[in-house]
């Protein structure tokens, strides 16, 4: 991604539309023109199912006559409608006529689970179609404006481009290098500590940066955590705080190459049970093979209980491998058991810590965006610090000269409530 996003747009998308109640980012949108504007209610249009679509993109789309937006659509449930189609069928034969439509996504030509979007423009007297950005999926690729404008209808294409890429990044990813998109999530004080050194439960971040942590949680397919935050945090990991007509929580994953889970004492397995693990959610718990094959996990009952429990898939790691470890925990996760599991193929992991996974992701720069909060404080810890002496036991940490660091992009800088929101992409 080459450039910043416009202010109150993030790669969750519209930030507004997450707080409708309260004018929070400080950032007012500023827009260009009214395609622009537009343009940006197709976009907020587009966020109304979460990604209840994945692995489809969830586009939006906003049918406009006479400065009035006259009908609306978002892309349903993956294998539902497209947001063209949606947004079409409620109006009446000749409604079409003389409208600008506002499509975040260029429109489908292939069959896929639905017909080809573009015939819903065919004949229907539309004066002008504004895109987003073009799809970046080979088989339509520029072949949905070249039909536009085959059948006469003037096209628009690029408006509000890095905004609407930057919401459809997982799909992007895909398409363009066929893996999943990994996003790390972190929030910290002011001077970079994770949590205090007591190791005490409590929140860095505030409200606001809590809700748009949730938000990202209904984006991105997977969380993965380190065992470290599961056995000192107990999350939930799930989707809360927002609400969403396609509420859907994402698929838990625990890096766990010791097998540490396994040792927990009776009263860690009843909270567990209670809080992350609590049925109904489906987890997978990722740890290496020597624990796996280990006898004494035989009789270990806690263990034969995650083993036979349809929740739960205990998923090796070739940790003999000489590829970089990060690469071999995306690796294992892209499997036909974790697509079935998951009813579709995994397009997004979100890392959302601790400090030691996180470091390991950003030591072997295996990441597509940083979503990173800062809170107003200091704390003045050691311990829970990206780079810490514990992390730079498990992994040769190069110090780095300053004039040799490599300077993550920023993408977007907002204020959300009392903290700052930065997101980071690499340079180039
Ligand atoms: N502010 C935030 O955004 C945030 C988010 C999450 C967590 N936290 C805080 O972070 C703390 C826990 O984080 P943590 O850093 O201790 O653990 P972690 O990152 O959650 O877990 C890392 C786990 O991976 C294992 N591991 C093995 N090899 C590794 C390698 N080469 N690199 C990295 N990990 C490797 C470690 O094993 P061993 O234990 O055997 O070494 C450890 O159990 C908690 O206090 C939690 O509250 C804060």
């Amino acid at each position: 991604m080459s450039l910043s996003l416009k202010p109150g747009f993030s790669f969750g998308g519209v930030l507004q539309k997450l707080y409708p109640e309260e004018n929070l980012t400080r950032q007012e949108i500023i827009l260009e023109n009214s395609d622009e504007y537009w343009m940006a209610q197709a976009l907020s249009k587009s966020m109304e199912n979460g990604c209840a679509a994945n692995p489809n993109p969830s586009v939006g789309c906003v049918v406009v006559l006479n400065n009035k937006i006259i009908s609306s659509g978002c892309t349903e449930r993956w294998g539902g409608k497209h947001a063209e189609r949606v947004a079409f069928e409620s109006l009446k034969v000749g409604d079409l006529e003389g409208t600008t439509v506002y499509v975040t996504l260029e429109p489908c030509t292939h069959v896929g689970k639905q017909p080809p979007c573009v015939e819903l423009f065919r004949n229907r007297g539309i004066s002008k179609v504004v895109i987003g950005s073009e799809d970046p999926n080979p088989i339509v690729s520029g072949n949905g404006i070249q039909q536009l404008k085959e059948m006469g209808i003037e096209c628009k294409v690029g408006v509000l481009k890095t905004e609407v890429q930057a919401w459809l990044s997982p799909f992007f990813i895909q398409q363009r290098n066929h893996r999943p998109l990994i996003a790390l999530k972190w929030a910290q004080s002011l001077d970079g500590c994770f949590a205090d050194d007591h190791d005490g439960w409590q929140w860095i971040s505030g409200i606001h940066s809590r809700k748009y942590t949730h938000w990202l949680r209904q984006k991105y397919d997977a969380i993965l955590i380190g065992v470290g935050t599961l056995l000192n945090d107990f999350p939930s990991l799930d989707v809360r705080e927002i609400q969403n007509q396609y509420k859907r929580d994402p698929l838990k994953i625990i890096y766990d190459p010791f097998g540490k889970i396994f040792q927990c004492t009776e009263q860690e397995q009843a909270i567990l049970t209670e809080k992350t693990f609590k049925l109904g959610t489906k987890q997978i718990i990722l740890i290496g093979t020597q624990v796996l094959l280990d006898e004494k996990e035989k009789n270990n009952k806690w263990f034969q209980f995650l083993k036979n429990n349809e929740n739960f898939i205990l998923q090796k790691i070739n940790d003999n491998s000489e590829n970089k470890m990060t690469n071999i925990i995306v690796e294992s996760l892209k499997c036909k058991e974790i697509d079935e599991f998951l009813g579709r193929p995994l397009q997004s992991i979100l890392i959302e810590g601790g400090p030691r996974l996180l470091s390991l992701f950003l030591q072997e720069k295996n990441y597509d965006v940083l979503h990173v909060f800062i809170a107003p404080f200091f704390l003045g810890g050691e311990k829970n610090k990206l780079f810490s002496k514990k992390q730079r036991a498990l992994i040769p940490y190069i110090f780095r000269d300053v004039s040799k660091v490599e300077r993550m992009k920023i993408v977007v800088q907002e204020r959300l409530g009392n903290d700052i929101l930065l997101e980071m992409v690499q340079e180039n």
